[in-house]
């Protein structure tokens, strides 16, 4: 089966394309290197001893992109690219809009001349923005609070429409809670440029010494230690749910909805005293005010996915801050 892997040299992308090539699946990634590194396709290839086939464009380009499927048979299409920074989709939202919705609209056009049924779609449990409870559903109310999120929904309720109109159509969307980890071999994982945003990201630069101190954003959220509360799932367990999503597309009609989580909600606290444990080493932190826009807690109920795909996370917390450090000290240089 070839499946078609847009964004597939980034963070979760990558990742994927490790468990596909190690599942015999063939591989063809297009990416336009916007937020990741060529090298990663030696890395892949290091990694699985397989080269997938790989094309430098733009998924947005509608020329580039019919090329790809008139010289390959493409059976699925895991779509990854994207614009992914909330404060840059608050600053640049035309920016947002114009890349993610329009590279979806591509490939959707794209797959339906050339008769191609399966998509498997990144969404983000940002969909759900400020949830009315916990854990969360499938079915619980969407709304967005920022335009990084709203391209989320938007591509949603697209492809909501599209299935309706498509009966041929199987449509996985797969809403991520926290991803967070590396892969074990350290040749793969999430080396944002410039100051990160995330916290496991901004957590490592510590550990390593390129940033100060981690500020810790509010300690007076309604939650046990008073830090946000996310639930953290490690990036090599995430990119298998892609490969149970695929399972699943190829054995059913229309379109469904899941969480990727743990189920298990940890505060920023925890993540920084398992990371000091785990890495016997300090990271030091200081506590400042909540930053705009986010939420006490946050965290998956993952029942749906088991039920439906059999995917349930397997790896820990303690794993998760183990890799993203190991990944960081083995491409510290860069
Ligand atoms: N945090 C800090 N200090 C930092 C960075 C983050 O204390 O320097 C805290 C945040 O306040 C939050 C937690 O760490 O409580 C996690 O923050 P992240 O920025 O790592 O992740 P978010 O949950 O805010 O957002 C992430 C992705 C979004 C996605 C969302 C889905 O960045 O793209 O999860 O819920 F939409």
């Amino acid at each position: 089966m070839n499946v078609l892997v847009t964004g597939g040299l980034g963070f979760i992308g990558s990742h994927t394309c490790v468990e596909l090539l190690n599942a015999n699946y063939d591989v063809v990634i297009i990416d336009n290197l916007s937020n990741s590194s060529i090298d990663v396709l030696e890395k892949l290839e290091k990694i699985t001893s397989k080269r997938p086939k790989f094309y430098e464009i733009d998924a947005c380009n509608k020329e580039q992109v019919e090329k790809v499927f008139k010289e390959n048979k493409i059976d699925a299409v895991i779509h990854f690219a994207g614009y992914k920074a909330v404060g840059e989709s608050v600053s640049e939202p035309l920016k947002y809009y114009r890349n993610n919705l329009d590279s979806t609209l591509t490939l959707l056009e794209v797959m339906k001349e050339y008769s191609c049924h399966n998509f498997v779609f990144s969404s983000s449990a940002t969909v759900y923005g400020s949830p009315k409870e916990l854990p969360i559903k499938e079915d619980f109310p969407l709304s967005t609070t920022n335009p990084y999120g709203t391209t989320k929904l938007m591509i949603e309720r697209i492809l909501a429409d599209v299935s309706k109109a498509d009966n041929d159509l199987s449509i996985i969307v797969l809403r991520y809670f926290n991803p967070i980890g590396a892969h074990k071999s350290g040749l793969l994982g999430e080396n944002p440029k410039g100051i990160p945003n995330n916290l496991m990201p901004y957590i490592v630069r510590v550990a390593t010494k390129e940033l100060e101190i981690l500020s810790v954003f509010g300690n007076d959220y309604n939650t046990k230690d008073g830090t946000g509360v996310r639930d953290y799932i490690h990036v090599v367990d995430l990119a298998k749910g892609h490969l149970k999503a695929l399972e699943k597309s190829t054995n059913f009609k229309g379109i469904e909805y899941y969480n990727l989580g743990t189920g298990t909600g940890y505060s920023v606290l925890d993540l920084v005293k398992t990371f000091e444990k785990v890495n016997n080493i300090k990271v030091p932190y200081k506590i400042v005010d909540r930053r705009p826009g986010d939420i006490d807690a946050c965290y998956a109920d993952p029942t749906k996915a088991y039920k439906e795909l059999g995917f349930k996370a397997e790896l820990d917390i303690e794993d998760m801050c183990r890799d993203s450090y190991n990944f960081i000290i083995k491409n510290k240089s860069n």
